[in-house]
């Protein structure tokens, strides 16, 4: 009797588990597990339309962005499209006082005039297959987490020599199921990527700040790139010989636009998620990791917003930076609130309950997974004291371009050997670093951040993890404003000119100097204090969690065997499906499913740094000049659904049933950005900017027809 009741219990609960909108699928699974379902909520198209290794299909014209974003072909001739903050880095460094890409927007009115990113590419997926026997041979449960790792690595070069591919393909070997399965991807990765077109950021990043994460949105939140290749359509570095590439596939556009509860998905390379986590580890995130994080970025945006505000030339070096750093620092905010919301800790308590009482009633459960959220719970236990420290140390050093300087020094001498020749090409590479470091740096911006962060260093942190040095130069000059300005004022790691010249005469007499600069002395400390106090014993702990994490997982697996699971983002290709629908995130408040140009105008603030209109789409909204994109004398702008995405997935193609380009994924909204913890499909919604709002832009506010004649656009 306690049996079937149990089992009842389960089927319950199992129901609930496996919802349609939550997932992040394999594409070369979806015929298994997904395509029924999916039909069933209004897809036209079979599995084999999406992926298919012996035709073209819808996985041909997506493609990994520099492998933080996702971008899709829209045209024969290579041409791609994207979010505008994944091109931004691209837009922000062709952009100068004189020639502001970023305020303006740019479109190239030919291919001639398109322009160059070196060090940005493009991968498309070929194929993709279970290779988890052969990276998993000889792996056995007694290894320790040390040898484990070398023998898969082992493995994975042993099948990477052996695989049949072509020259001009790589293979990639990704973990999925916290190492319970592995599969392996042909991929073909172009490096010539041209910058095609981009808005002006009022309507490209419209909102900025402010809007980001939240809905309702009215972002064009777009830009377009070119893929080109070599004679013969291959991928080849950059070379102006180099040809548009001719895809395999290009997406339709379609200009119906959707209703609510019409299907919908997202393709795309979501990066990392965290869905099967024991309920101790969320915990830890809300009330340990998230608020240290949020804290720091907190005086991270104080400090440059500042500056950023006051001088245009800062605003332009550190616009990409500032971008990034506040985009996460807002999400974990509306993540913890999120969690909190919906009950997330209460949810996988749930969860652990069931777990533990399904494998009670299965000896061979309780044999093999009896202990494991104890060990687990005890694991996280060890890792608690250590937490502040560890992400302090990760989120202040990068912010202190100094630090990233010596940083780059400190790696480059740890290379060093008796091969003059290889020592100079290294020099070389480490100059160009440093370039780069300084195109997007100004001292005073950096020096206050220094004075800024080791302040909360000092003062939030155990003495034992806190650096001896740093303590000895606040000793010694009484302030950390003081310290700052000691070290900045004799520091020579930015002087690169003088760094050039010294590594040209003598590159040991340049590491003797450098080995001892004041900067470079202080991050040395931080440096070993952080990896003997703190880093050694992570490790340990953390490699005992991946194995616990990796059991679990496999326990999960097994002893929920009714329920679909899909692995967690990995940055490897993803199908999201779900319906176009609104969302209530308080009582008696309803958002609606679509925005339009109207919203644009509520909230235009002239001369606003986040709300301001360029005049030309004030006057196109005026004259309600929308085009063939318009509908009944609206302009529709944004748009949002289920589909369950995740960073990474910016730029993705909203696809509707027969697999036309309707939108571009861009954001999800604030109530639900724990989706990457906890997805609540009554409240997590992903945001697109919908393709008529896209291709108005292009042809009616900048002109830009001959792209939209490259296009295949679908009217009816
Ligand atoms: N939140 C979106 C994402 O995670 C958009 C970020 C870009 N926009 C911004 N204002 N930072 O990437
Ligand atoms: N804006 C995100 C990105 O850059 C997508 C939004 C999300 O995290 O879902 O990938």
């Amino acid at each position: 009797m306690k049996k079937v009741i149990l089992g009842f219990i389960a089927i319950l609960f199992l129901s609930v588990q496996t919802k349609a909108d939550e997932g992040m699928w394999l594409p070369q699974l979806l015929q298994t597990l997904n395509e029924k379902e999916m039909r069933k909520m209004g897809m036209k198209l079979h599995a084999s339309d999406i992926y298919n290794i012996n035709k073209g299909s819808l996985k041909d014209a997506i493609v990994s962005l520099g492998g933080f974003c996702t971008a899709e072909v829209i045209s024969d001739k290579g041409l791609i499209l994207t979010n505008h903050h994944c091109g931004f880095d691209a837009i922000q460094n062709h952009s100068t006082l004189e020639n502001n890409y970023i305020k303006n927007g740019f479109w190239a009115a030919n291919n001639n005039s398109e322009l160059t990113n070196p060090g940005l590419f493009v991968s498309f997926i070929i194929n993709i297959e279970d290779f988890t026997d052969q990276v998993l041979r000889g792996v056995s449960k007694e290894l320790s987490e040390k040898d484990r790792q070398a023998m898969i690595e082992k493995n994975i070069a042993q099948i990477k020599k052996e695989y049949k591919k072509e020259t001009y393909q790589d293979i990639i070997v990704r973990s999925f199921f916290d190492g319970n399965k592995y599969y392996l991807f042909v991929t073909e990765t172009y490096k010539d990527v041209r910058l095609v077109g981009a808005p002006p950021a009022s309507i490209g990043n419209f909102g900025k700040d402010t809007d980001n994460w939240m809905w309702p949105r009215h972002t064009g939140d777009f830009s377009m790139f070119r893929i080109y290749a070599d004679k013969n359509n291959k991928p080849a570095s950059y070379s102006p010989d180099n040809v548009p590439y001719i895809p395999k596939r290009s997406l339709n556009i379609s200009l119906k636009g959707l209703k609510e509860n019409d299907f919908t998905m997202v393709m795309g390379f979501p990066g990392r998620t965290n869905e099967y986590l024991p309920s101790y580890a969320i915990k830890q995130i809300m009330e340990i990791s998230n608020p240290a994080k949020i804290k720091i970025r907190h005086q991270v945006l104080d400090v440059m917003g500042a500056f950023m505000r006051k001088d245009e030339l800062i605003k332009i070096k550190y616009a990409a930076k500032y971008a990034n750093i506040e985009n996460a620092y807002k999400k974990w905010q509306g993540e913890l609130l999120g969690l909190q919301k919906s009950n997330g800790i209460k949810k996988k308590l749930d969860y652990e309950i069931e777990f533990k009482k399904l494998i009670s009633n299965n000896a061979e459960w309780q044999n093999n997974y009896g202990n494991i959220l104890d060990d687990l719970s005890k694991a996280y236990g060890d890792l608690e004291p250590l937490i502040v420290s560890r992400d302090y140390y990760n989120e202040i050093m990068p912010r202190i371009e100094l630090f990233n300087l010596a940083s780059a020094f400190n790696g480059l001498f740890k290379t060093y050997s008796n091969d003059s020749a290889s020592n100079n090409k290294k020099n070389q590479e480490l100059i160009e670093k440093i370039e780069d470091i300084l195109k997007e740096y100004d001292p005073a911006v950096d020096k206050k951040l220094f004075a800024t962060l080791m302040d909360l260093y000092i003062k939030d942190q155990h003495s034992e993890y806190i650096s001896p040095k740093l303590l000895e130069l606040i000793n010694e000059y009484k302030d950390i404003n003081k310290v700052a300005d000691y070290i900045y004022a004799n520091s020579k790691l930015t002087n690169i000119e003088s760094i050039k010249k010294m590594f040209e005469n003598s590159p040991m007499v340049a590491m003797d100097l450098i080995k001892n600069d004041p900067a470079f002395l202080l991050y040395i400390n931080i440096y070993n204090t952080y990896m003997k106090e703190t880093s050694s014993y992570v490790l340990d702990i953390q490699a005992k969690i991946n194995r616990l994490q990796r059991n679990y997982m496999e326990a999960q697996l097994t002893v929920f065997s009714n329920k679909r699971f899909y692995p967690d983002a990995n940055s490897t290709l993803r199908v999201a499906y779900g319906k176009v629908k609104g969302y209530a995130p308080k009582d008696a408040l309803q958002y609606n499913f679509y925005t339009y140009m109207d919203g644009i105008m509520e909230k235009y603030k002239p001369g606003d740094y986040e709300f301001d209109v360029p005049q030309k789409l004030i006057d196109l909204y005026n004259a309600k000049d929308f085009g063939q994109y318009g509908v009944n004398g609206k302009q529709p702008v944004c748009f949002i659904a289920t589909n369950h995405t995740t960073g990474g997935n910016s730029g993705s193609p909203a696809l509707d049933a027969k697999g036309n380009l309707v939108g571009l994924n861009f954001d999800r909204v604030w109530e639900g950005t724990m989706s990457d913890i906890n997805y609540d499909p009554t409240i997590c919604r992903n945001v697109m900017v919908d393709i008529r709002y896209v291709l108005f832009i292009i042809d009616k506010f900048a002109g830009a027809h001959h792209l939209i004649e490259e296009m295949k656009l679908v009217r009816r």
